[in-house]
C-alpha cells in the first residue's frame, strides 16, 4: 500500500470544480450571488428574481422575469390528492422532512422523473418552486388543526407563503421573509450542495438529487444550526448568564452555536443584515428577551471566539430569532432554510450537468487482509 497518501478529512480547501454561482469573501465579510452582493440584492431585489438570477446565472429582463414568475405561480395549486396524503402524515413529522416527502410525492407523479433534458428540467424546477412553498406552509396549518387553503396565485413567493400560514397577508412579514428566503438562498459548495451534486454525477434524477441535499442539512452543524441557536439563549434564560455559559461550554470543549464556518473567517455579513432587521421590529416580548441573549451573545462571543479565535458570529445566530417572529414553530427553521436553498441546489445542479463527472473519492484501506473465515459455530458468543 502507498505511503504517500494525503488525508483530506472533511474535504477541507479540496476544490472540486470551478462555479460561477456565488463567492464568499470570508476575509472581507461579504458574498456575492453570480456576481452581485446579497447585501444589495436583499435591499432591492426579490426572492423570485435572485432564484432565476441563480439558476440561470444572469438577472432577468422584465419579460423573463414574467414569464419566470407566471410559471412558478402556475404551479403553486395543490393537487387534492396532495392535500389528502399530507392530512394522513403524523402530526410530529418534522417540517424538513414533510419537504423531502413533497418533493418525492411531486417527483412520483411526474412522468419524466428522470430526464436531465434542459427543458424537462425548466418544468420540474418551477413545479419545484411552486408547490414547495405551498404544501409547507399547508403542513403549518394541519399540524395548527387549521384547514388546508389554496395558495393565491396573484400573491409573490413570500407574500404567499404568509398568506398561506396566517390566512391573511401581511406586506412586512412578506418583506421580512422575503429579505430571509435571499439571505439563505445559497451559500457556496456546503454539504448540502455537495451532496447534491454527488448524486447528481450519478446521473440520478433532479428530486433524489435534491432530497440528498436536504437530507444532509438536516444536522445540527448545518441547517439545525438555527433552532440550536434558539434552545441555546432559552438555555441561557438571561443575558447575565452568557458569561457563565460560554465558560462552561467551552471548558468542556463544546461549541456555542451560531458561531463558526468554514470560509468566513470574519463577521458574516447575512448575521449582520439580519440582525439589523430584527432591531427595527416590534418584538413580543418572548422574542425581545431571545433577542437581548443573542445580543449578548454576540458581544461575549467577539471577544472569545472571534477576535481570538476568528470563529465569528454566523447567520444562525439571528436566523431562529426572525422565524419566531415570524410566528414558525422552532422546528420549521431547517425547512425555510432549505426552502430558499432549493434555488441554490438547483444552481449547482445545472451547473454541475454542464460538465459532469461521476463524483468517486477514495478512502485509504487501514484493516486487515487476507483473513480466514471463520464458520459461524465455531465464533463464541
Ligand atoms: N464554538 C466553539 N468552538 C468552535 C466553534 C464554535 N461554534 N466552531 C468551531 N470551533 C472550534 C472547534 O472546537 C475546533 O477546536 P479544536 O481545534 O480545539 O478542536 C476548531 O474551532 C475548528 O473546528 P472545525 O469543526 O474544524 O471548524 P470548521 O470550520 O470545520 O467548522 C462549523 C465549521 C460551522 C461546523 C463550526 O464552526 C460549528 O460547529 N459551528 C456551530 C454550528 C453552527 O453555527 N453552524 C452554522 C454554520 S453557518
Amino acid at each position: 500500500m502507498s505511503e504517500d497518501i494525503v488525508i483530506h478529512k472533511g474535504l477541507e480547501n479540496i476544490y472540486v470544480k470551478e462555479t460561477r454561482i456565488s463567492y464568499i469573501d470570508g476575509v472581507e465579510g461579504r458574498v456575492y450571488y453570480r456576481g452581485y452582493d446579497v447585501e444589495e440584492l436583499v435591499e432591492k431585489s426579490l426572492y423570485e428574481e435572485v432564484s432565476y438570477l441563480l439558476i440561470y446565472g444572469e438577472l432577468p429582463t422584465k419579460r423573463r422575469l414574467y414569464n419566470w414568475i407566471a410559471d412558478i405561480t402556475s404551479n403553486y395549486a395543490l393537487e387534492d390528492g396532495i392535500i389528502e396524503i399530507l392530512k394522513k402524515l403524523p402530526r410530529n413529522a418534522s417540517p424538513l422532512d414533510i419537504l423531502k416527502y413533497s418533493l418525492l410525492t411531486i417527483g412520483l407523479w411526474d412522468e419524466k422523473i428522470n430526464s436531465l433534458d434542459r427543458d424537462d428540467l425548466y418544468e420540474k424546477i418551477v413545479k419545484i418552486l411552486g408547490k414547495t412553498p405551498s404544501i409547507l406552509a399547508n403542513w403549518y396549518r394541519i399540524r395548527r388543526g387549521l384547514p388546508p387553503i389554496q395558495p393565491d396565485r396573484n400573491l409573490g413567493y413570500a407574500d404567499n407563503f404568509i398568506y398561506l400560514i396566517k390566512g391573511r397577508p401581511s406586506s412586512q412579514d412578506a418583506e421580512i421573509f422575503d429579505d430571509v428566503l435571499i439571505l439563505h438562498a445559497e451559500h457556496g459548495l456546503n454539504a448540502s450542495a455537495f451532496a447534491g451534486m454527488v448524486t447528481i454525477s450519478t446521473l440520478s434524477d433532479l428530486y433524489s438529487a435534491l432530497t440528498s441535499s436536504i437530507n444532509t442539512l438536516k444536522g445540527p452543524l448545518h441547517g439545525g444550526a438555527a433552532g440550536a441557536a434558539l434552545k441555546m439563549f432559552r438555555e441561557i434564560g438571561d443575558p447575565d448568564k452568557v458569561e457563565a455559559y460560554f465558560e462552561s461550554k467551552l471548558s468542556r470543549k463544546e461549541r456555542i452555536m451560531g458561531f463558526g464556518h468554514r470560509v468566513y473567517k470574519t463577521y458574516d455579513p447575512r448575521a449582520r443584515i439580519l440582525k439589523n432587521i430584527i432591531s427595527r421590529l416590534e418584538l413580543p416580548p418572548n422574542v425581545d428577551k431571545l433577542f437581548r441573549i443573542a445580543l449578548r451573545v454576540e458581544e461575549v462571543g467577539m471577544e472569545r471566539l472571534c477576535r481570538k479565535k476568528r470563529i465569528c458570529p454566523n447567520i444562525d445566530l439571528y436566523s431562529g430569532i426572525i422565524y419566531l417572529y415570524l410566528g414558525l414553530p422552532d422546528d420549521f427553521s431547517p425547512a425555510i432554510f432549505a426552502l430558499s436553498r432549493l434555488s441554490g441546489w438547483l444552481a449547482h445542479i445545472l451547473e454541475y450537468l454542464e460538465d459532469p463527472r461521476l463524483i468517486r473519492p477514495r478512502a485509504k484501506y487501514m484493516g486487515a487482509i487476507g483473513l480466514r473465515y471463520v464458520p459461524l459455530e465455531e465464533r463464541g458468543d
